[in-house]
């Protein structure tokens, strides 16, 4: 496989939450470990990445990459309001110099989920204040670590509310059932959990808002301005930093009969985030598989096709259709997320060449993709679904924290290393 630009981005991705471990001041650390949980198992030690980062790093550039996305945990820069941990961000700039160290452009993420356990007393992401607050925090980084940030995604999919919105998850602090999850029976339970967490938060439960579930218009409004605010505080610091957002994009598939739902998804789901990227560097794409869209809305998987561990479709092709429709803002595109959850590494191998072969045809077009994070570097924390899905290049024994480079982790590292010594 060839003919990627020279200077292509390849890379694999982790968020801090599910590698780093023991990320105590984060909302999501009470939500897993108060008991009557949603979360199967907590995250604990995760990867020990926290730890162990230089010889991940060391051990994707042996392999072939030339860049890691990963992202910077807020509630460790900032364990009190206002106050910035100097040693949380010397973590950091030794997590960056380990990159330099090993010639992997990083790709920084300032909001990957989690949020300071703080956030949650006064109101989450539902709160007017909350723009500013985060603004605060990307600011404190980048001031410190912004000559060695050549590339940020502000905020990981932005739109991921709206998605589970529409799937009917919802998280609230308020009490309510997360309708739709075939919680009823469990709603009282549900109920508990959720008053024990406003608890252990020390927080009015109807102030817990949480970035994953917060759906209301409000907060996505709330989640567009902290990334324009967070844009301007960005490029104050370090105007060269190429500033984007990640959204979590299916490839919609209309089938006869349903344009008319499928245009209303788009909408929500992308298109409604467009006026407040409009002065972004880059478009951050996130796909797993297809969403196929009948006049009733999104449909069930067809019977018989192969699916993933997180149910999804099989689905690669997917990529190139996301990769298209975003192209189309004129913006550089990033694919910062792609991937397969799998214990047959064999699958992945084949989910990502024909992955990638849809990002060549896309290039073959003109079109201007800049790179390429497979999801995700290591087998981690994949939130409520705890450790089970495996969407790691290289595995990790949990006990020990030994690494396993995967058969997948050398194919994606040799096309990287073809590529970049043919360009
Ligand atoms: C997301 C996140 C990642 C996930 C990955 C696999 O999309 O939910 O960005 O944190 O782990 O997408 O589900």
């Amino acid at each position: 496989m060839g003919n990627f630009p020279q200077g292509f981005l390849w890379g694999a991705a982790t968020a801090a939450h599910q590698v780093e471990g023991d990320n105590v001041n984060s909302d999501f650390w009470v939500f897993e470990n108060t008991p009557g949980s949603i979360f199967v198992e907590p995250s604990g030690d995760a990867c020990d990445q926290y730890r162990l980062f230089a010889s991940d790093i060391a051990t994707l550039k042996g392999l072939g990459f030339n860049a890691y996305r990963f992202s910077i945990e807020w509630a460790r820069v900032e364990p009190v309001p206002g106050r910035i941990s100097k040693a949380a961000l010397y973590h950091y700039r030794e997590v960056l110099e380990a990159c330099q160290a090993n010639g992997m452009t990083p790709l920084v993420t300032m909001h990957h989920f989690t949020s300071p356990r703080w956030l949650m007393k006064v109101g989450g992401w539902e709160d007017t204040q909350t723009p500013q607050r985060f603004a605060a925090y990307v600011r404190a980084v980048m001031e410190e670590l912004g000559s060695m940030i050549p590339y940020v995604c502000t905020i990981n999919e932005a739109n991921i509310g709206v998605l589970l919105r529409q799937m009917g998850v919802s998280l609230g602090g308020d009490g309510q059932a997360p309708v739709g999850m075939q919680l009823s029976e469990k709603e009282q339970a549900y109920r508990a959990w959720m008053q024990a967490c406003a608890q252990e938060l020390n927080a009015p439960p109807e102030k817990v808002k949480n970035f994953l579930f917060s759906a209301s218009d409000q907060a996505i409004a709330l989640v567009k301005q902290a990334h324009e605010r967070a844009r301007e505080a960005i490029k104050a610091a370090r105007p060269q930093a190429q500033v984007g957002i990640t959204l979590a994009l299916q490839h919609i598939q209309p089938q006869p009969g349903g344009e008319e739902p499928a245009q209303r998804i788009q909408q929500e789901v992308y298109e409604q985030f467009l006026p407040a990227m409009a002065d972004d560097d880059f478009t951050g794409a996130q796909n797993y598989t297809r969403q196929r869209v009948g006049p009733q809305g999104p449909l069930p998987n067809e019977n018989g096709v192969e699916l993933t561990q997180m149910n999804y479709e099989f689905y690669p092709e997917a990529l190139e259709g996301v990769i298209r429709m975003v192209a189309k803002s004129g913006k550089p595109v990033i694919v910062t997320e792609n991937g397969v959850a799998t214990e047959d590494d064999s699958r992945r191998v084949a989910f990502i060449g024909r992955a990638l072969a849809g990002v060549q045809r896309c290039l073959d077009d003109g079109l201007d993709v800049r790179g390429y994070m497979y999801w995700s570097a290591l087998d981690n924390y994949e939130w409520m679904l705890g450790y089970r899905p495996k969407f790691g290049l290289i595995g990790v024994d949990r006990a020990t924290q030994q690494r396993q480079v995967k058969e997948s982790a050398r194919y994606l590292g040799g096309i990287a290393r073809a590529n970049r010594l043919a360009s």
